[in-house]
């Protein structure tokens, strides 16, 4: 039986990987953030020295030849690790534009829904619950002010264009960053890390605990 998907989408820093992470081990599930795929083909496209900027034509001929693996909490890009790597400033201007792209979309949505044939999971990212699980019935959509965001990413010592982000993932043709029909919204702005964990599992009392 395909395990249980828990959603969780909003803008960049707007509090998804630390909140998915809460909730995935007050449940036993596994935490994946999708965000990370993007970045490793990011990491992958200046590996590779594909021209830029990136045409799709070339990046169509280019996602075939690529082997995209998550281990344990790793992500591997033709046997490379490429977790090191994913929070490079070059990267976070690198994905925005590689995430706009339908193949390099479609290469990660085959691989995040084939994790949900044998795992419980807690995703996020800008399109899960949307287009990649948009019949889960667990769907949580994370926003702040965008001065908060901005603080937040500071404050963990990242230099990363949030707004300009934002602006990208919101506008692209593909798979626009939307508040999923359906989701849950909740602001994070005044609140602390442990009581977003707390409304999402107050919103999650019918979900089963892992069986793993
Ligand atoms: O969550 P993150 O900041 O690590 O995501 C990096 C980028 O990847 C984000 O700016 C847009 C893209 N992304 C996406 O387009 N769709 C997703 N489901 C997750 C991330």
């Amino acid at each position: 039986m395909p395990g249980t998907v828990i959603a969780i989408d909003g803008p960049a820093a707007s509090g998804k990987s630390s909140v998915s992470k809460g909730v995935a081990e007050a449940l036993g599930y596994t935490f994946v953030s999708s965000g990370h795929f993007y970045r490793t083909l990011a990491w992958g496209i200046l590996r590779d020295a594909l021209p830029l900027p990136l045409q799709a034509t070339e990046v169509d001929a280019w996602v075939p030849t690529l082997s995209l693996e998550l281990k344990d909490s790793r992500i591997f890009l033709d046997g490379q690790d490429a977790t090191g790597h994913l929070s490079a400033p070059e990267v976070a201007t690198m994905v925005s534009q590689a995430a706009a792209i339908p193949s390099i979309r479609n290469l990660v949505n085959s691989n995040l829904r084939t994790l949900a044939n044998s795992l419980d999971l807690v995703m996020e990212g800008r399109d899960i619950g949307s287009v990649v699980f948009p019949d889960t019935p667990y769907k949580f959509y994370l926003d702040a002010s965008p001065e908060e965001r901005a603080r937040r990413r500071a404050r963990e010592g990242l230099v990363d264009s949030v707004s300009e982000r934002d602006r990208l993932d919101s506008s692209r043709a593909t798979a626009p960053l939307i508040i999923p029909q359906g989701a849950d919204v909740i602001d994070t702005t005044h609140l602390t890390l442990n009581e977003v964990i707390e409304v999402v599992l107050s919103h999650l009392q019918d979900v089963t605990p892992s069986r793993s």
